[in-house]
């Protein structure tokens, strides 16, 4: 059910204004002070679920309020909420008004349409050489003349089919007893290396559990160890969200926050806890059958996922604790899974090239020798653009600070992939064609939408090398003295406002496709070759899925390549979690390609200030 706001007779423009942030959906607008948040929502263009129509029984619309000042709690909000609740911020959004500019989190459940997810990618051919096995076993029960204690007649019994000098994990010690006794002296082991993680009633498959966690996004895979099949996947919003919305304003949180760390770990792990539940829900499993996990995520992410310390990595010279593989027992870290199991972490190159880019190079087999490809460019989009190079056996790599402009932050009408995002536009002569999300009336736009559409503003010489508007188009207005060309007017939207791009928003995709084109030019500088030399351009993550390539090329963003050089992979880092997961050759891999990365740090490249304010202009 929708409330309809009338805000005909609201004197807005004499009211004071402040600024509404809905997270995880990006999307920030000025209101009037003094309105509910549901009402901001709905001039937003965000629609919360509102069962009872505002009357606070349903607790549909619930919200969390994670910085600024609304109304005290009322009588029927207190009656819903526990205590718990109302300490954490939880407010219902019909009710509540605000008093100041204020950041909401809206909980997935409490939106009528959800994200889009990315948990797709290109699927890849891998030996499948499992980092744990299945073994079944059937021993004799002990009597009088046999008392050999339980964990001597598993030992001996698998030395009498092959496996000699096996040790046993405590918390898989402490079942061993139960178990056997109650599945007649049978069951399923789980066995890494030459240690017994697991014991399980005979005949159980066991599974591992693949997650790319992305600053953003979370994507999960529920693995078959028996075969490497995929049984069933999910995606989820990373909850860290409401802390900052990048690495640094998460970094920034830590600091400021004695129990900012712990914080954020535990909101992270509850979210997998989430996402593991469903997971065996649908593979109607049980938890316990889960035997290893792979934990892929930049650094900082990686960091904050082992709770480690993150303060120096948002301090030059901005160095991880580490750089290594790490295996961590899972009871370290509280994932619902098997007691016994391991989450494996793969090294990371630097503060801002992390795991998940090493898994996307091992997934997209972007760093190593291959018969049809000898210099390969591969790059996933963020608010850190991590860049790697191939040539000839040499690996180069950097990060660059593309910004927030492609997730719809600092973009006047920006906002996340999510229904009603503008993602595709075609200009001509009069008009605009506008593609949504969810074909549903436009409340904004999303990174692929905003460069479709200076790319066309560029074709249609609406705007110039500089990004200065000069062209004339039926769509470009100029109001207050400044510039705005409509993509969808108050009437066609779903908020009943225009739907703009400004100069504004120009400048930072300006700044954002600079920023990744200088890194690819410096690193291609630093080889010795040029653009023409690249035999394949890999472009990964959820943006680089959904990004128009030719867009792309036309902004100036990526060199103007044959377009089959190009490969836009999807989700390339969930995909390498997979194969970290059934191939130990994977995890030599990762090692090695961290051993042999040379990282260039952009800031001390003579050439990088020259190459950015080159690959500023659209040319
Ligand atoms: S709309 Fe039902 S509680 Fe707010």
């Amino acid at each position: 059910m929708r409330i309809l706001l009338d805000v005909s007779d609201m004197t807005i423009d004499h009211l004071d204004h402040v600024e509404i942030n809905l997270q995880p959906i990006g999307r920030r607008i000025s209101i009037p002070i003094g309105i509910t948040i549901l009402e901001a929502s709905q001039i937003a263009g965000i629609e919360l679920s509102t069962i009872c129509g505002g009357t606070g029984t349903c607790g549909g619309c619930k919200i969390r309020l994670l910085e600024g000042e609304i109304s005290p709690i009322n009588p029927t909000e207190l009656e819903l909420f526990s205590g718990d609740e109302i300490e954490s911020g939880f407010r219902l959004a019909c009710q509540a008004k605000i008093l100041s500019s204020v950041r909401i989190e809206i909980p997935p459940e409490s939106l009528t349409t959800s994200q889009r997810l990315q948990i797709e990618g290109r699927e890849i051919e891998l030996s499948f050489d499992p980092v744990v096995i299945r073994v079944d076993i059937s021993l004799t029960a002990p009597d009088l003349h046999d008392l050999r204690a339980d964990y001597s007649r598993i030992k001996e019994y698998l030395q009498s089919i092959g496996y000699s000098n096996i040790n046993i994990r405590f918390p898989t010690l402490r079942e061993i007893s139960t178990q056997l006794r109650a599945h007649h002296w049978e069951a399923t082991l789980a066995i890494k290396g030459n240690e017994i993680i697991a014991i399980l009633p005979k005949g159980n498959e066991i599974y591992g559990i693949a997650v790319d966690v992305g600053t953003t996004k979370l994507a999960a895979y529920l693995v078959d160890l028996s075969n490497g099949n995929t049984v069933s996947k999910r995606g989820a919003m990373n909850p860290q969200i409401s802390y900052g919305e990048d690495v640094i304003s998460r970094i920034g949180y830590v600091n400021n926050h004695e129990d900012g760390t712990k914080i954020l770990q535990s909101r992270l792990v509850d979210t997998l806890n989430d996402l593991i539940s469903q997971l065996v829900q649908e593979a109607d499993i049980s938890n316990h059958q889960i035997v290893e996990a792979v934990i892929v995520g930049n650094t900082a992410m990686h960091h904050l996922f082992a709770g480690l310390p993150v303060h120096q990595l948002g301090t030059a010279p901005y160095v991880p604790v580490i750089s290594d593989a790490l295996e961590i027992p899972v009871f370290n870290i509280g994932l619902d899974i098997n007691r016994g199991a391991t989450i494996y972490l793969p090294p990371n190159v630097a503060g801002y090239v992390g795991a998940d880019h090493v898994a996307m190079l091992l997934a997209a087999k972007a760093a190593e020798h291959r018969q049809d490809a000898h210099t390969i460019v591969s790059l996933d989009i963020g608010t850190n653009t991590e860049i790697s190079l191939y040539h000839w056996g040499r690996h180069l790599s950097c990060s660059c600070a593309s910004g927030p402009a492609f997730e719809g932050a600092h973009i006047r009408e920006g906002m996340r992939a999510a229904p009603g995002a503008i993602e595709r536009v075609r200009l001509n002569e009069k008009q605009v064609q506008i593609k949504t999300i969810g074909n549903i009336p436009p409340v904004g736009i999303c990174g692929s939408g905003i460069l479709d559409t200076v790319s066309e503003l560029l074709t249609h010489h609406v705007i110039d090398a500089r990004g200065v508007f000069i062209g004339e188009h039926p769509k470009l207005h100029r109001i207050n003295g400044k510039y705005e060309f409509i993509l969808a007017s108050a009437e066609e939207s779903g908020h009943g406002r225009n739907v703009v791009v400004t100069r504004h928003d120009v400048n930072e995709i300006q700044l954002a496709k600079g920023a990744i084109r200088a890194g690819v030019e410096v690193l291609l500088d630093e080889a010795g070759i040029t653009d023409s030399d690249i035999d394949e351009f890999i472009i990964a993550g959820a943006f680089g899925t959904y990004l128009d390539l030719e867009s792309a090329i036309r902004i100036g963003m990526f060199p103007d390549l044959p377009r089959n050089r190009f490969q836009q992979i999807g989700n390339a880092a969930g995909l390498g979690a997979k194969a970290l997961l059934i191939s130990k050759g994977m995890r030599t891999k990762a090692d090695q390609i961290v051993e042999e990365v040379e990282y260039i740090e952009l800031t001390t490249q003579p050439g990088f200030t020259d190459a950015y304010m080159e690959a500023l202009a659209f040319n």
